[in-house]
């Protein structure tokens, strides 16, 4: 496995791979790789025949300063970890390898979609994500780029610029990977002392009861809404953000509670705010319009 630091060699290096023939599968992270990152180093190495996992701490996708300046970093671990899921490269530049000339001027500003739900607890989060991920698109060229569904806003996100910029790559998208009390893993659950570890199941606990109440024939959105809102209250330790059900395309708020929904759910545990999220195939109701987006507030 290769260890590259410059856009240069990196750029070269999947140009030559690609030369001969390879398929490469593109892994970008922010590093402190665990369970749910090397899944999709694990069927990117089943799909492709050459590996890149890119290690970067994007300072323009964070909101928090605090929350950047406790992000972990452990690229000894990483690269080992990286090595053995089946990683041919490790591209990890300095910020002053990836952005030279200061932040960068030029930003790419995903839309409306990237306005609700994280977009509007975290304004300015995804043009950072979309900028960093279309100039790691544009150094790799050519590629298969996995993303994990964990993270769904950001993989609707990543798969709308990526169709509209004709970015030349093909969004795979992963399933969340999870702890064995439900938590989704995250870097930055490293952040969390033992109390707040064992209240941040709650996130999960709130998606399972949000399906569950579907499943027992609740007919309005803000009903399962209230049940995931209650449930992490129900948790001291817990704040929550916001509990939605939207649809899953889309991620506008939906009608009916039909077709292919998704459960969001972001609150604050301790030091560390965590987002999750769930699919719901719920099949229609007698009587019920067909599902669509919500006519816009006014
Ligand atoms: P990061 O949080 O490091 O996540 C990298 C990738 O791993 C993302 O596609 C994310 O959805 C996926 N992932 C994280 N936890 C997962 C889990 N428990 N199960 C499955 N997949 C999981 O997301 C980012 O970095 C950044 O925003 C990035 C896209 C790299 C741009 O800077």
């Amino acid at each position: 496995m290769e260890l590259v630091g410059t856009r240069g060699r990196f750029r070269e290096a999947l140009a030559a791979a690609r030369g001969e023939g390879a398929r490469v599968g593109l892994v970008p992270t922010m590093g402190s790789l665990h369970a749910g990152h090397l899944s999709l180093v694990a069927e990117a190495a089943s799909e492709c025949d050459l590996v890149a996992v890119s290690i970067f701490v994007n300072p323009i996708q964070f909101t928090s300063s605090e929350d950047l300046a406790g992000y972990p970093h452990d690229l000894e671990g990483d690269l080992e970890l990286a090595r053995a899921a089946g990683a041919g490269i490790v591209f990890a530049p300095s910020v002053a390898e990836m952005y030279p000339h200061g932040k960068p001027e030029t930003r790419v500003e995903p839309g409306p979609i990237a306005q609700r739900l994280e977009g509007a607890s975290r304004p300015g989060h995804f043009a950072g994500v979309a900028t960093v991920v279309t100039k790691l698109l544009s150094l790799c060229g050519p590629c298969q780029v996995y993303f994990g569904e964990k993270d769904y806003q950001q993989l609707v996100v990543v798969r709308r610029i990526v169709r509209d910029l004709d970015l030349g790559a093909c969004v795979v998208a992963c399933p969340t990977v999870r702890e064995a009390d439900g938590l989704a893993y995250s870097s930055r659950n490293r952040r969390l002392g033992p109390d707040d570890r064992q209240a941040a199941s709650v996130l999960f606990k709130a998606l399972v009861a949000g399906r569950d109440s579907i499943a027992a024939g609740a007919v309005e959105r803000a009903e399962v809404e209230r049940t995931m809102a209650a449930l992490v209250a129900s948790e001291p330790r817990a704040e929550l953000d916001y509990a939605r059900v939207v649809d899953g395309l889309t991620l506008e708020p939906v009608v009916g509670l039909a077709g292919e929904l998704r459960l969001l759910i972001a609150a604050q545990v301790g030091p560390v705010r965590l987002i999750d999220n769930m699919a719901v195939q719920a099949s229609r109701p007698p009587g019920l319009p067909m599902p669509g987006p919500a006519p816009a507030a006014s």
